[in-house]
This record gives C-alpha cells, sequence and structure tokens, in this order.
C-alpha cells in the first residue's frame, strides 16, 4: 500500500460517537447477475449506446463471491459503519437474501454496522416508478428485508436520490430506465416519496428505531445577480434542494408542485412525512445556474433540452475532478447552514451518506486533499451548530459508474476489472489514519 501523507494540520475531532463509513450500492459492485432478476439497469445497459464506455454491471466488483475480502477491507480500514444496498431484484429471486444475511454476519463479525439502503436505483425491470402501486411492492420488500435482517440490523435508509433517479431516469434518459419526460416525469418523485414513507412505517412496524433517506443536495448559485438568472438558480435549487426535503421534513410540496401529483396528494403527505431519525445527505459539488438560453446543451455527459426552464453552467475558479465536478469544500458547510436555516428544528441530526470524487491512480494525492477539505467542511458546520452525526465516504471500491462505466474511479481501493485484484489506494491509508487520530 502507498502510505498516506502525513497531516501537518490535524483535522479537529468530531463528537464523540460520530460514525465514519464508507458507501457502495448492489448494482455497482455486486455482479452475480445469473442470481438475481433483471433490474432497469440491466435493460439499460443491454442498448447499445447508454454506457459511455458500452460495458455492463454483470460481473462489477464480482462482491458477491469477494465480500469476505471486501469486508477484511472496511475492518482493516477502521470504518465504523458501511452502507451498502439490498438489491431488490436480488432478494426476489430464490436465496437471494442469504447473501445479506451473510453479508450482516460477517461485517458484525469485524466489528462494522451494517447500514443498508434498501433502494439504490435497481428497480425489478417489470416495475415501473410511473405507477402508484410500486410504492406498495416497495413496502413489501422492506417488510419481507427487515423479517429477515432486522434482528442484528438497526439502522436503515429507505431511498436514495429519489431526485437524480427521477432526474436523469425518468426526465432526461441519461440513466435508467431511459426516459425523456421532462416534467412529466414528477408522478415519479412522487411514487418514491410515497415509498419511502410507507418504507418508514414498515421499518417502524419491525421494530426499527434509526431510519434515514439519503438525498442528494447542493447549494445553486446563480450564474448572475441578473433576475432571470437568480429565478431560474431558484427554480433549480426547488427540484435539487427542496422537491424531496419538503415532503419529508415540513409534511408539504414547494408551492405549486403538488398540484402536478397524481393521487390524493393530501393524505400521501402524511405518509411522506413520517418522522425520520435522521436524514442522510449526498453532497459532491455546488451547481451554477443561469436563465434558459432557448439552446439545447451537453452538460457533464447529460443532454439538457431547450426547454428546461434553466441553463446548466461551469462553476469557473476551482480546480475539477475527473468527471469535470468542481471541488468546492466551503460548499458543504453553507448547504449544511442553508438547510438549518431553511428547515430549522424540523431538521434531525444530519449524516453525509456519500462525498468523494473521481479521480484515477493509486498515489491519489487530489483525492485526499478533496476528502480533507470536505471534512474540515464538515467540521465548520458543526461548529456552526448543525447537528451532524455522521459522514461516509463514497465509495470503499472502483466501481460501474451507471451511465460512465468503469471510467470514472470513486474508490479509496483500487480495483483492477480483469483480475479483480483490490489495491488500497493512498485515501484509504489517509482515510485509516484520520479514523485512528479521531478515537485517540
Ligand atoms: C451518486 C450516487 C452513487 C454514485 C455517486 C458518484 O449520485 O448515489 O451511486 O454514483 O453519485
Amino acid at each position: 500500500m502507498i502510505r498516506a501523507m502525513a497531516t501537518t494540520n490535524p483535522i479537529p475531532r468530531f463528537p464523540v460517537g460520530f460514525l465514519w463509513g464508507v458507501s457502495t450500492s448492489a448494482h455497482q459492485i455486486e455482479g452475480a447477475v445469473d442470481a438475481r432478476e433483471p433490474s432497469v439497469w440491466d435493460v439499460f445497459t443491454a442498448e447499445p449506446g447508454r454506457v459511455r464506455d458500452g460495458s455492463t454491471a454483470a460481473v462489477a466488483c464480482d462482491h458477491v463471491h469477494r465480500h469476505r475480502e471486501d469486508v477484511a477491507l472496511l475492518a482493516d480500514l477502521g470504518v465504523d459503519a458501511y452502507r451498502f444496498s439490498v438489491s431488490w431484484p436480488r432478494v426476489r429471486a430464490e436465496g437471494g437474501l442469504d447473501f445479506y444475511d451473510r453479508l450482516v454476519d460477517d461485517l458484525l463479525a469485524a466489528g462494522v454496522r451494517p447500514v443498508p439502503t434498501l433502494f439504490h436505483w435497481d428497480l425489478p425491470a417489470d416495475l415501473d416508478w410511473l405507477e402508484r402501486d410500486t410504492a406498495e411492492r416497495f413496502a413489501e420488500h422492506v417488510t419481507r428485508v427487515a423479517a429477515r435482517l432486522g434482528d442484528r440490523v438497526t439502522k436503515w435508509i429507505t431511498l436514495n436520490e429519489p431526485a437524480e433517479h427521477t432526474l436523469l431516469g425518468h426526465a432526461l434518459g441519461v440513466h435508467a430506465p431511459g426516459r425523456t419526460l421532462l416534467f412529466d416525469a414528477l408522478p415519479v418523485a412522487h411514487h418514491q416519496l410515497l415509498a419511502h414513507g410507507l418504507a418508514v412505517r414498515a421499518l417502524r412496524a419491525a421494530g426499527a428505531s434509526d431510519i434515514g433517506i439519503a438525498n442528494s443536495h447542493g447549494p445553486t448559485w446563480p450564474a448572475s445577480d441578473d433576475a432571470a438568472d437568480v429565478a431560474a438558480a431558484d427554480f433549480y435549487d426547488t427540484l435539487l434542494n427542496r422537491l424531496f426535503a419538503d415532503p419529508v421534513l415540513l409534511g408539504r410540496y414547494p408551492e405549486g408542485i403538488g398540484e402536478l401529483m397524481p393521487g390524493d396528494v393530501e393524505a400521501d403527505l402524511k405518509t411522506i412525512a413520517e418522522p425520520v431519525d435522521w436524514y442522510g445527505i449526498n453532497y459532491y459539488a455546488p451547481t451554477r445556474v443561469g436563465a434558459p438560453q432557448g439552446a439545447e446543451i451537453e452538460f457533464g455527459g447529460v443532454r439538457m433540452p431547450a426547454e428546461l426552464p434553466f441553463f446548466v453552467r461551469d462553476v469557473e475558479g476551482y480546480p475539477v475532478t475527473d468527471f469535470g465536478w468542481p471541488v468546492v469544500p466551503e460548499a458543504l458547510t453553507e448547504l449544511l447552514t442553508a438547510f438549518r436555516g431553511r428547515y430549522g428544528d424540523r431538521l434531525p441530526p444530519v449524516v453525509i451518506t456519500e462525498n468523494g470524487c473521481a479521480y484515477e491512480g493509486l498515489n491519489d494525492t487530489d483525492r485526499i486533499t478533496y476528502l480533507d477539505g470536505h471534512v474540515r467542511a464538515l467540521h465548520r458546520a458543526v461548529e456552526a451548530g448543525v447537528d451532524v452525526r455522521g459522514y461516509f465516504v463514497w465509495s470503499l471500491l472502483d466501481n460501474f459508474e451507471w451511465a460512465e462505466g468503469y471510467g470514472r474511479r470513486f474508490g479509496l481501493v483500487h480495483v483492477d476489472f480483469d483480475t479483480q485484484r483490490r489495491t488500497p489506494k493512498a485515501s484509504y491509508g489517509w482515510y485509516r489514519a484520520l479514523l485512528r487520530e479521531q478515537r485517540d
């Protein structure tokens, strides 16, 4: 392993009991595709041109067969907790839950707390979030998983980033299931939110008392002070930062949105607002947004049609990751303090459920710089009074990065996809040292 650089300026200590972890998701690492039912992602990746390098996740990190090795990496890293996802298509297959049963036992034996996410985008191929019924089916899935794992798993996450799954998967068509519905995708948002609320109820019925959701958020910066840019940025902010947070935390949609949703929205909002014990935030970068330009643009590999009421622009003046995402640690402090300002005492304790960056190489000093900066920014939010209880790096392993295939490496551990050899990177050593320092 490459040694981590010595930190000259130690990261301040986080509160006692702070949960340090790493995250992954089932479709991105598991492989063993024959031992589960197909998901919308299998269907999508089989279509030519959908994934940048033409790859699929049929093998990915072969984690189902190599999970012991991966648990050993987690134990050596010294994390308190491991966030993974339970594949709904695997749970539906004969013996599918056996895998998670073993994984949970192995994690606990290694002293690592399992934190499963119950949906991370790999919807069974015969289901569709445009249908309300999918929310009910999800509650059944959750009940089944909780019945099997709930004697050992105490901390749960309902959904991962319903915003991205709606926007990228159903509005813009760059993720599975590849629909381009633009604003007609809004029912997908509502049904996922309903699924979240039903899942909270199902978990409570199974005795769970430590439940959260992982939503993606980030500051939205107007491209200029011009009123049209500010209005466009405000609209984008509503989509990214309020559409999925207001219903969960406040029991209502942002103004003008509830009318666009299907079904008995008022009754559903009561379900959606079932209290959560903590609120998970996935944070990567801020977004700069201006008024629409009346033309289609390609941004970060995503084709944005001219009809959108905003125009996403480059955040200038900062280094960027291999994905082209700007590195702005202070925006994490800004996001968290703004969230506390917006939701006040309706905001439960926060956990950063994902944060990380794509860089090549084993001696990944850029990743260390990114993570170091963001952990310090998180500490500043704690000092400013935001109740933050945990931080999870995305990701333990290089993996199948959705429409980008294997070309974006987010792991603390390098994976050679030809041999499946795992090699800890310099950032793994850095995180390991940080966790030790925090416990000394
Ligand atoms: C998030 C996803 C996660 C991973 C990271 C890079 O939006 O939740 O699966 O793809 O981005």
